[in-house]
This record gives structure tokens, sequence and C-alpha cells, in this order.
């Protein structure tokens, strides 16, 4: 990733929307204001957290979960590169461990599921640990806030994960949440996409 793409990505100019990942940015870059604080639940390459990272500034705060040390060594170092590594707690546990770890409200959590581009497929999100730590998101919520959950159901697993995910998101009160599904219809239905949640700030 590149500075200048990261810059694009962080400001307002215009966005291609294709995909899950640019629209949970979308919704993200609404929701967050620098000093506020984040959670990447899946950090990966960590795009996500730098984004993050980007948004809340160095007066926030990010917290950004990993299983696989390749995952948290590589984030490291692209958070480093851009000068936004202290901001950002790095956490080389599953995020079904979130509670433990993050002991303050914030503003938004992000979940890109499935396996590390590149990486081991072994080290997949399963259906049990993402409910678990999607329930613990939602109590660390500030009202307002909102949890983005891109899902890849074209890949084995992922299509077991996304209705798991789906189906707790549908059991949301709608007095307390706006729970969306964001498809893109003239893609095919094994495509990527997104489930958004917002806590209802009544
Ligand atoms: C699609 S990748 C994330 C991409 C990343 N957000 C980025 O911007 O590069 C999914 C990641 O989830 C991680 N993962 C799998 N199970 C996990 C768990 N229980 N807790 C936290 N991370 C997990 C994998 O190791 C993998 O790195």
């Amino acid at each position: 990733v590149k500075s200048k793409d990261i810059k694009s990505d962080i400001d307002n100019s215009p966005a291609d929307l294709r995909g899950a990942v640019p629209l949970a940015h979308h919704f993200l870059r609404a929701a967050l204001r620098p000093g506020d604080r984040a959670v990447d639940a899946t950090c990966g390459n960590g795009n996500d957290t730098l984004f993050l990272a980007g948004l809340v500034g160095a007066e926030g705060r990010v917290w950004a979960f990993d299983i696989q040390n390749d995952a948290i060594c590589n984030t490291s170092a692209l958070l480093f590169e851009h000068g936004c590594r202290s901001q950002v707690e790095l956490a080389a546990v599953g995020h079904e461990n979130l509670f433990e770890t993050v002991r303050e409200p914030v503003r938004a959590v992000v979940f890109n599921l499935g396996f590390l581009p590149g990486g081991d497929r072994c080290c997949m999100t399963l259906p049990h640990t993402t409910v678990a730590a999607l329930g613990q998101a939602l109590e660390l919520l500030l009202l307002g806030g909102v949890v983005t959950v891109s899902m890849y159901p074209g890949h084995s697993g992922g299509d077991e994960e996304s209705e798991a995910v789906e189906s707790w998101g549908a059991a949301l009160s709608p007095k307390l949440f706006n729970v969306w599904c964001n498809r893109q219809l003239n893609r095919s239905p094994a495509a990527p996409y997104l489930l958004l949640v917002e806590r209802r700030a009544i």
C-alpha cells in the first residue's frame, strides 16, 4: 500500500465502492473522528489497521488483533512505515478475547473475515469465535458507533461463517441496533459482502 493510496482512502476523495472493504471504509470514514477509539478484529497485513489509525490520529487509539505472528509483524511494519505505530496496540490473540484486552468504549469495530491473502488458509476465521467476538464488540460499542463485517461466502467455510453472522445480526433488537446487509446485486451471489451494525444513538 502506498502513502498516496492511504491518503486518498482517508480523505474525501471519490471512492470506488466495489467490494465489501471499500464500502466498510466508506462507513468508517463517516463514523470516526480524530481522538476516537477503534478495533481491528482481524489485522492481517495491516491495511484496515492503518486506515483506522489514520482516521483516529495520534490522539486516538486502535487495538488490532490477529492469531498469526506474521500478521502482527506485517501490521507493525506497515504502521511504522507510515508513522502510525504509536496509536496502535497489537494483540497477538484471537478476537474472542476482545473484552480482556480492550477496557474502554469504542466508536468502531472492523472484522475482515477469512484468511490472510497469500497466507495459511488453515488460519481462517471461524463461525463460533467470530460470533463470540461480535457479541463482545457490541458491548464495547458507543451509541452511534458501528461494527463492519466483510464476509467471503465464495470460499470453503466462508459460506457457513457468513450464514452464522447473518443469523446473529438478524436476531439483534431493532430498538437498539440498525443492522444492514449490503450485497452487490450485479455481482455473483458468492461475491464478498458487508454486514453493518450501528448502535442506535437514542
Ligand atoms: C482477510 S484477513 C484480514 C485482512 C486485514 N484486515 C488487512 O487489512 O490486511 C483475516 C485475518 O483474520 C485472522 N484471524 C483468524 N482467526 C482469528 C481470530 N480468532 N482472531 C483474530 N484474527 C483471526 C487471520 O489470521 C487473518 O490474518
